[in-house]
C-alpha cells in the first residue's frame, strides 16, 4: 500500500509541475502578445539578465573557440588602420568616443582597451570573425581576410599599452578598406552549398528574399529563391543556369541596370557556393 501511495504523490507531483509549466508558458505567451514586453533601446535591461547574458556570451566565445590555434606573427600595424575603418565606429579607441550608432546601441559595445585581458587572442579572433548573435555585434569573417582579423587581433592586443597619442599615431594614412576581402572558411575551388548557405546570411540576402533552409523575416522585397533550378530565367530576363545565377548575384546591375536588386559587391567565390546552395533547393 505504501508504494502505490507514493507512485500517487510522484504522479501528482508531476502533474503539478506540468500544469506550472504550462501556466508560466501561457503568462509569457500573454505578456507576449499584449506587446507589453518593451523592445526598444531605450529600455536597460534588468541587471541580472545583463550579468546573465554577459556571462553566457563569455562562455559560449570560450568553447567554441577551444581549438583554434593562434598563427605566429601577427601584423599589428595593419590592425590598427583595420581597427579604426571597422571596429571604432561602434567600440571607440584610447581618446576617442564611439560614433552615435554605437553610443546607443542596445547591449553598448563598450571600449576594447581591456578586451585582450578578458578574452584569449584565438577568442578575440573567433568573436571577430562570428559576430555576436542579438547583440550588434556583425561577423566579418565573409568580408575581412583571415590575415585582417589576425592583424586586428594583434592590434587590440597593443591597446591595453597606448595612449590616447600613439592611437592616433597608429595608421596616421587612414584606413584600408577590407569590402569584399572575406576568404575565411575557403576550402580549394569546388563551390559549397553549405557554405553558401551561410554566406547568404552574410550577404543579407534574407533580409529581401525568402529563402529555404535561411530563417529571416517574413519579407517580399524580392522574389522567394526557392525551385531556382526548374526556372527557365533569372529575374526574366537572363536563362538560369550556374554561370549566370553568379553573374546576376556580383553584378544584378550590369544584367538589368533598373532592376531594384542591390549590386552588394559579393566576391566571385561566394556567389558561386549560394549559386550552389540555392540551385539544390
Ligand atoms: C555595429 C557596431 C559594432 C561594430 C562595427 C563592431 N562591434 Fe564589436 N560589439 C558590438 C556590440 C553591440 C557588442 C556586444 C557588447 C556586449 O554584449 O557587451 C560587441 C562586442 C565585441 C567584443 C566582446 C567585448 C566584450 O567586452 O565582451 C569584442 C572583442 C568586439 N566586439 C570586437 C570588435 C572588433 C574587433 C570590431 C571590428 C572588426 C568590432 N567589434 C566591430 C558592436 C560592434
Ligand atoms: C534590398 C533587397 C534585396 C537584397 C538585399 C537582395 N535582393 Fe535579390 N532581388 C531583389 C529584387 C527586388 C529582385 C527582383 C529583381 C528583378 O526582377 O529585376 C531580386 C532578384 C533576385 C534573383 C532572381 C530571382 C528570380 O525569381 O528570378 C536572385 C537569384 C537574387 N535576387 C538573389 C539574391 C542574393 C543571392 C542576394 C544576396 C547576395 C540578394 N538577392 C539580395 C532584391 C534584393
Amino acid at each position: 500500500m505504501a508504494f502505490s501511495s507514493t507512485v500517487r504523490t510522484l504522479f501528482r507531483l508531476l502533474l503539478g509541475l506540468i500544469a506550472a509549466a504550462l501556466l508560466a508558458g501561457l503568462g509569457g505567451w500573454a505578456v507576449l502578445e499584449a506587446g507589453w514586453y518593451d523592445a526598444g533601446a531605450t529600455r536597460q535591461h534588468f541587471q541580472f539578465v545583463h550579468t546573465l547574458l554577459e556571462r553566457g556570451m563569455h562562455q559560449s566565445v570560450r568553447f567554441h573557440a577551444r581549438d583554434i590555434v593562434a598563427p605566429p606573427g601577427r601584423d599589428a600595424v595593419m590592425g590598427a588602420a583595420s581597427y579604426k575603418a571597422h571596429c571604432q565606429q561602434c567600440h571607440g579607441g584610447p581618446g576617442v568616443a564611439q560614433g552615435i550608432i554605437g553610443l546607443s546601441m542596445q547591449p553598448v559595445p563598450g571600449p576594447l582597451v581591456d578586451a585582450s585581458r578578458r578574452f584569449e587572442a584565438k577568442e578575440l579572433y573567433w568573436v571577430i570573425r562570428h559576430g555576436i548573435k542579438m547583440s550588434g555585434m556583425p561577423a566579418w569573417g565573409f568580408h575581412l581576410s583571415e590575415q585582417e582579423m589576425w592583424a586586428i587581433v594583434a592590434f587590440l592586443e597593443r591597446l591595453p599599452h597606448m595612449t590616447p597619442d600613439e592611437y592616433r599615431a597608429a595608421d596616421p594614412g587612414g584606413a584600408v578598406g577590407g569590402d569584399g576581402a572575406g576568404q575565411a572558411g575557403r576550402d580549394g575551388g569546388q563551390a559549397n552549398a553549405t557554405r553558401g548557405k551561410l554566406a547568404l546570411t552574410q550577404w543579407a540576402c534574407q533580409a529581401c528574399h525568402l529563402i529555404p533552409g535561411v530563417t529571416g523575416p517574413d519579407t517580399h522585397v524580392g522574389p522567394p529563391l526557392k525551385d531556382l533550378a526548374k526556372r527557365r530565367f533569372i529575374a526574366g530576363t537572363l536563362p538560369m543556369g550556374e554561370e549566370n545565377l553568379v553573374r546576376w548575384i556580383t553584378k544584378p546591375h550590369e544584367v538589368d541596370p533598373a532592376t531594384a536588386m542591390p549590386q552588394l559587391g559579393v566576391p566571385e567565390r561566394d556567389a558561386r557556393d549560394m549559386a550552389a546552395y540555392l540551385l539544390s533547393q
